[in-house]
């Protein structure tokens, strides 16, 4: 009995080894083999306001870079272009700092794989309908202005009956579950229409997914005040339900359920 199953299983590891050694061959073969890909970057530098902007071409063989567009970039600028300009912290979709519209859709750089297709260029550009201050790099401080206006921190009229800590039940704590990840990266807010044409005024999808989160946190003692500040007809009521946010939010989460809830419960209140 034995006997027969390491025979089968060494006709196995020969098999294996064979197979292992064939698609090691490969690799090799592949990896000796460049993959040029070729990248469209969007440049523009503010110490030439004259030059208008433009794109530029670079190229790196895939097989000496990283799998993500951020470990992309960071070659060019390392190997190629030290000028190129983008914001990048952590390369692990924490930050939020990377986010730029990548092939048509706002991404994060480093969440985002480089599509292996050499045959198609990559287009980078920074966040759609922004002012920029450099190539990749988005003016985002209409969008942080409007975070502190919503202020984004605990607000109670008492300290919490131990002295200590605001305690909060494991149910209630769930709720704000999909609304504390959010890493402002602003990737939802700059594929919003509403928030393109009134940006001045609509919060856009980011802020009010900050705004349900003080709304929907139990040991927020002012509710009625932040839901009174959203009674004009521009903060929260320019979202029109098109759900572009959520479906470009690189995180998963869904800021258009969040304004719908934001929504229901001012109409119920
Ligand atoms: S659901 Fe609202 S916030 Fe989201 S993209 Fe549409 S209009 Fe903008
Ligand atoms: S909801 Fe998503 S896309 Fe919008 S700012 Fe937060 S993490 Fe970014
Ligand atoms: S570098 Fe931090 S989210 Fe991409």
């Amino acid at each position: 009995m034995y006997k027969t199953f390491s025979k089968v299983a060494g006709v196995a590891r020969t098999a294996g080894t064979r197979t292992a050694r064939r698609s090691m061959a490969t690799v090799t073969d592949e990896k000796s083999v460049p993959r040029i890909k070729k990248f469209q970057i969007y440049r523009w530098n503010p110490d030439e306001p004259a030059v208008k902007p433009k794109m530029q071409d670079f190229e790196i063989d895939l097989n000496k870079c990283g799998p993500m567009v951020l470990d992309a970039i960071l070659k060019i600028k390392n190997e190629q272009d030290s000028t190129l300009t983008f914001r990048r912290s952590c390369r692990e979709g924490i930050c939020g700092s990377c986010a730029m519209n990548i092939n048509g859709v706002n991404t994060l750089a480093c969440l985002c794989r480089i599509d292996t297709d050499i045959s198609k260029e990559s287009k980078i550009y920074p966040l759609p309908h922004m002012f920029v201050v450099k190539d990749l790099v988005p003016d985002l401080t209409q969008f942080y202005k409007q975070y502190k206006s919503i202020k984004p921190y605990l607000q109670r009229n008492d300290l919490p009956a131990d002295g200590k800590e605001n305690l909060q039940s494991i149910a209630d704590r769930k709720k704000l579950d999909g609304l504390y990840e959010c890493i402002l990266c602003a990737c939802c807010s700059t594929s919003c229409p509403s928030y393109w044409w009134n940006s001045a005024e609509y919060l856009g999808p980011a802020i009010l997914l900050q705004t349900y989160r003080w709304l929907a946190d139990s040991r927020d003692q002012f509710t009625a005040q932040r839901k009174q500040a959203l009674e004009n007809s521009m903060s929260l009521y320019r979202c029109h339900t098109i759900m572009n946010c959520s479906r470009t939010c690189p995180k998963g989460l869904n800021p258009g359920l969040a304004i719908a809830e934001i929504k229901k419960s001012m109409s119920f209140e």
